[in-house]
């Protein structure tokens, strides 16, 4: 078991991470042998948009805590030191809506591999959804995560607990006692609150725990049969087609039922252009609204299910040219502020049924950053800055892991960093990726942007 990996226990856990620069303060920069060594990141364009920093310098790094942040760091014998010239050093990467299967679908990934993806990708911290079998409903599944995190996995990994027993929609979770377990949001993703009767008996809950609700919007009587976006194509294919509104009125439903109560409402993965218009009525009416786009979202239309073509199959669907659009506009304007990547692995096998039969999902966590970038860097609608907010502080916020000192990188606080190379070229194909699955419709795809070295807890476990 790694003894230096703090994994996502709750405020009160026995592995919060210390934030405290006195903690630090008298420690040389030295290495030890049973802690992280220490390290120096050299020369990179540090940003931390918690503080606005945005300059370049180096970063020391010593037993999990960042010592000082400055120019020309004085470095001593025996300490690492990572070269970051034209390199971008940012706070950890933070994923708020991954699947690890584990409990119950190893065959598709577990906690351990779903980690080494996440730090491939530059993820520090992911948090992953309770569809798991059995599913997270209580805080003893929400420790076991926890526990098997910490043993197993790289990077940390928060669990999503489940807002109603079996993810069934019938009877609430003891949402309260999921949080004292140290759960970072609730959902039942995978599947919505479709009974509105429960989802103000959710939402009241939730907001009760100063947790965020994240809300799977699929109204499900409208999504029956469906295995992609219904347009011209579906009807082309021949294929059960899923309607914006099916997400459109979830949404509507719940900004109206949270009115009076206030709970924190997360959109998660939204996928319709009107979805979008929704979320930024009800944010400019100040409602505790919020949204995530995902990678495919951003780029890809139906069109990557001709052929049948099963990775292009995901929940809710890949739609058309002008959701992408008002998606990408959405962050642009500021509607849309957490990016995540609903890593959802799948067999080989599973994924060769016929296009009807074959599960939803694609994996996200290697090509996330690079994805990220050209759908929104490259474009110019957002700038590095604002993407790195919108994978560190944003996601950190929404799970309350700001409270633990995640999402931010400041001198005394917690190492878990992220060095980036934007501009590195390079091509999606199966020896990138860590994830026991391989369901990506991005294989083969040129893109640029990379994360180069990975440091959870002051430990470099990638680069
Ligand atoms: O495509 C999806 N796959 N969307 C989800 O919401 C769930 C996920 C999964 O668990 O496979």
């Amino acid at each position: 078991m790694r003894s230096d990996v703090v994994v996502g226990l709750g405020p009160a856990g026995p592995n919060r991470p210390s934030t405290l620069a006195s903690d630090m303060a008298s420690t040389p920069l030295t290495a030890a042998s049973d802690q992280p060594a220490a390290l120096v990141i050299r020369g990179g364009r540090v940003i931390d948009p918690a503080s606005g920093r945005d300059e370049v310098a180096d970063v020391a790094i010593d037993r999990g805590v960042v010592r000082a942040i400055g120019r020309r760091l004085p470095v001593s014998k025996g300490v690492r030191v990572i070269e970051a010239k034209d390199r971008l050093v940012v706070p950890g990467l933070i994923d708020p809506h991954v699947h690890l299967r584990e409990p119950g679908q190893e065959h598709k990934e577990t906690i351990a591999t779903g980690g080494a993806a996440a730090v491939a990708g530059g993820f520090t911290t992911v948090c992953c959804m309770p569809n798991t079998s059995p599913a997270l409903d209580s805080p003893e599944l929400v420790d076991f995560v926890h526990a098997r995190a910490k043993a197993t996995s790289p990077c940390r990994v928060f669990a999503v607990a489940a807002a109603t027993r079996g993810r069934k929609g019938e009877e609430l979770t003891e949402i309260a006692l999921l949080a004292r377990a140290g759960a970072a949001g609730i959902s039942d993703d995978g599947d919505c609150i479709a009974s509105a009767g429960m989802m103000s008996r959710v939402l009241a809950a939730t907001a009760a725990s100063g947790l965020a609700f994240m809300q799977h919007c699929q109204e499900p009587t409208m999504t029956r049969g469906a295995a992609m976006h219904a347009g011209e194509r579906s009807l082309r294919l021949g294929l059960g087609g899923w309607p914006r509104a099916a997400e459109e009125i979830i949404i509507e439903r719940d900004v109206r039922l949270n009115r009076g109560i206030g709970c924190r409402y997360h959109v998660q993965h939204i996928s319709s252009g009107e979805s979008v218009e929704i979320v930024r009525r009800a944010r400019a009416a100040g409602q505790p609204v919020s949204a995530e786009a995902s990678p495919h979202h951003l780029l890809l239309t139906d069109e990557a299910c001709e052929g049948y073509e099963t990775n292009a199959k995901v929940n809710p669907p890949l739609r058309e040219r002008k959701d992408v659009e008002a998606v990408r506009q959405g962050v642009a304007d500021g509607t849309i502020t957490v990016l995540a990547t609903d890593h959802a692995p799948h067999s080989v096998d599973e994924k060769s049924l016929p296009f009807e039969d074959a599960p939803f999902g694609l994996i996200g966590l290697e090509t996330a950053l690079a994805l990220y970038a050209e759908a929104l860097v490259a474009t110019g609608l957002i700038d590095w800055p604002r993407l790195i907010a919108m994978m560190t502080l944003e996601p950190a916020r929404l799970c309350n892991l700001d409270r633990l000192g995640l999402g931010r990188l400041t001198e005394g606080g917690v190492a878990d960093v992220t060095v980036i190379d934007p501009d590195a070229p390079w091509t999606i194909g199966p020896e990138c990726l860590r994830s026991k699955s391989r369901n990506t419709p991005f294989m083969g795809r040129a893109v640029r942007g990379r994360a180069v070295a990975t440091i959870v807890n002051g430990r470099v476990v990638t680069g």
